[in-house]
């Protein structure tokens, strides 16, 4: 089997931070959300990736490279609009072939990894797999009617979803659904859906497989998405401690602190991440906190959080709480008179101040 990730797109909510770094490479406990897909090709025995890349592909190209560094080949497919995930097969099909493969949304996190479904899809052959979850908001999403656990019908984003099950940004496919795609027509939003593609298999009497998806699954498209996926990663951490954290230091529960990191006189309560050659003095990092590399923490409290490389924090009077900091941020105590606060923000951020 071949893999396909999607990795291209505008990312509108994730602005501000998709003004200058693409949805796809936003850190989830440190790592770039697009390695968390490519890794799970990888263990499903996938070794040959193509990558639909957009507006970022020079950003995407940087940080994944040739593949070698996890043993893959990687082919670069660029698409010139965002004009549907349907679409994206289609001008992925010089490099699919007719081979049957995982396509892969590159904003998807899935804990369980999707090694047995590939499995299944390789020795049963049945001409599509999907994968579905509950959520409490359908109207967001690509949904399926089940009757008697078949798949009978599906719908992107319905107004009035005939269930609560969503489908999840991984599928295989065999290569009928080029057949499909030629099929069907652009959506209101002029997208050529994947959703709409699979229907036409649906109806045209393809078989349709669907499971539901075991432990947590996260589309790390909006803020509290990222934040969340921070979380449920986090909680999965083991201990490693390769920078220094000195007597007057305390960490307690799963903490990772990498190379080149420094902890002086301060409490990591895990889990949590602090990246290489991050400094941390006289603070508190608290549960569920990710802070990558070349960041200085000082004189402050912080929990529930994202904060990205070469940011400075210092001497912030409450504590940080379910907050996301970009690059090279700035976040610092005013000189006490005059007594104000001094904001340089960039466009479409938010500050919430008590
Ligand atoms: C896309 C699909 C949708 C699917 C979702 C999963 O939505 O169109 O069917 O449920 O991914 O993440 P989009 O992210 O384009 O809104």
């Amino acid at each position: 089997m071949k893999g396909l990730i999607l990795s291209g797109g505008k990312g509108t909510r994730l602005r501000p931070l998709t003004f200058t770094q693409a949805k796809q490479l936003v850190p989830v406990a440190n790592k770039p959300v697009l390695f968390y897909g490519i890794e799970a090709l990888h263990e499903a025995g996938i070794r040959d990736i193509g990558i639909i890349v957009g507006d970022t592909k020079d950003e995407i190209r940087d940080a994944v490279g040739d593949g070698s560094r996890w043993g893959i080949s990687v082919t670069y497919i660029e698409q010139d609009e965002p004009l549907g995930l349907a679409h994206a097969v289609k001008i992925a099909r010089d490099f699919l072939q007719d081979t049957p493969f995982v396509m892969y949304l590159g904003d998807n996190i899935l804990k369980s990894g999707i090694t047995s479904l590939v499995q299944e899809f390789e020795e049963e052959k049945p001409n599509s797999l999907i994968l579905l979850t509950e959520v409490p908001n359908p109207h967001m999403f690509g949904v399926a009617e089940l009757e008697d656990g078949r798949v009978v019908n599906l719908v992107e984003k319905p107004k009035d979803p005939p269930s609560n099950l969503a489908l999840v940004g991984v599928y295989m496919f065999d290569n009928n659904i080029f057949e499909a795609i030629d099929a069907i027509e652009p959506s209101w939003r002029n997208e050529l859906e994947i959703t709409d593609a699979i229907q036409y298999l649906v109806k045209n009497g393809y078989e349709v497989r669907s499971h539901m998806v075991t432990g947590w699954w996260k589309d790390t498209g909006k803020i509290e998405d990222i934040l969340d996926a921070n979380r449920l990663i986090l909680e999965t951490l083991t201990q490693k401690i390769e920078g220094d954290v000195d007597a007057d230091s305390r960490t307690n529960g799963p903490v990772v602190i990498e190379k080149g990191a420094s902890v002086t006189n301060s409490i990591i309560r895990g889990p949590a991440i602090i990246g290489k050659n991050t400094q941390i003095q006289d603070s508190y990092i608290g549960p569920f906190t990710s802070i990558q590399k070349d960041c200085l923490v000082c004189q402050t409290e912080i929990e529930h959080s994202i904060v990205l490389e070469g940011s400075e924090i210092r001497e912030v009077g409450s504590r940080i709480d379910e907050s996301l900091i970009g690059r090279g941020v700035k976040i610092f105590k005013c000189p006490p008179k005059p007594s104000v606060y001094r904001f340089i923000v960039g466009d479409q951020s938010e500050i919430g101040i008590k």
